[in-house]
């Protein structure tokens, strides 16, 4: 990455996006609508109703692009992850349970665990919006780092719910367990998604490293 001038580094990105967003990724193409094409990617993910919800309203700039699928499942799983983390925030300060020691202790690790998710999925996001074309090495460096980073968020979101369960049974329990097991499951497939493009990214780069080579 660090070796390219900015302007060819752009002209990756352009060949990127224009020469293979379509037609290298299967025989599907022509009788597939956007929303259908996410369906199908949600079915590789382990919560594929929630994945299709939460992404069928962005079909139009997604199309039938995996790298975009990916990178705005990142993003709804980060703004869920820093809407946990603020509501985890907000209940640490809230005196009533202060009185319960390890309910005040399971709200504070979970919410540093859930602030770590947020930077890890906010670097998974920046990573993606920086990606260089398929095939090179500084491609494989980059989806490792987001393969590593969304991976990181999910154990940090599991660590919040596991840190609950010798907290009281309640209504505070209850309500922290289900609001994280929801950003875990959208940070699951987010990174589901992810896996699927690195995959496909692959075969992808073989057409494009050659068109590359004889545009250059
Ligand atoms: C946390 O508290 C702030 C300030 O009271 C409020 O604006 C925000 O909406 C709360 N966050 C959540 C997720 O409830």
């Amino acid at each position: 990455m660090k070796s390219l001038p900015s302007i060819s580094m752009h002209f990756l990105i352009f060949l990127f996006f224009f020469l293979h967003p379509i037609p290298t990724l299967g025989s599907t193409v022509y009788d597939t609508s956007p929303t259908d094409y996410i369906r199908t990617s949600c079915s590789a993910t382990l919560y594929p109703d929630i994945c299709y919800t939460s992404l069928s309203g962005y079909a139009n700039p997604v199309q039938q692009d995996p790298a975009r699928l990916a990178r705005i499942a990142i993003g709804v799983s980060l703004s869920k992850a820093r809407r946990m983390a603020s509501y985890v925030s907000n209940l640490t300060r809230e005196t009533a349970y202060g009185a319960d020691p390890q309910a005040s202790a399971a709200l504070h690790d979970c919410f540093s665990n859930m602030d770590d998710a947020v930077d890890e999925i906010h670097g998974s996001l920046r990573q993606m919006r920086r990606l260089v074309a398929p095939g090179s090495e500084s491609f494989r460096f980059q989806m490792g780092n987001v393969q590593t980073w969304m991976s990181a968020a999910l154990t940090d979101e599991e660590t919040c719910t596991d840190g609950f369960e010798d907290v009281r049974e309640g209504p505070l329990k209850t309500e922290v367990y289900e609001r994280a097991v929801e950003v875990k499951k959208l940070t699951s497939n987010a990174l589901a998604l992810v896996n699927s493009y690195a995959e496909k990214a692959v075969s992808l780069s073989f057409v494009n490293g050659a068109k590359f080579t004889e545009l250059t």
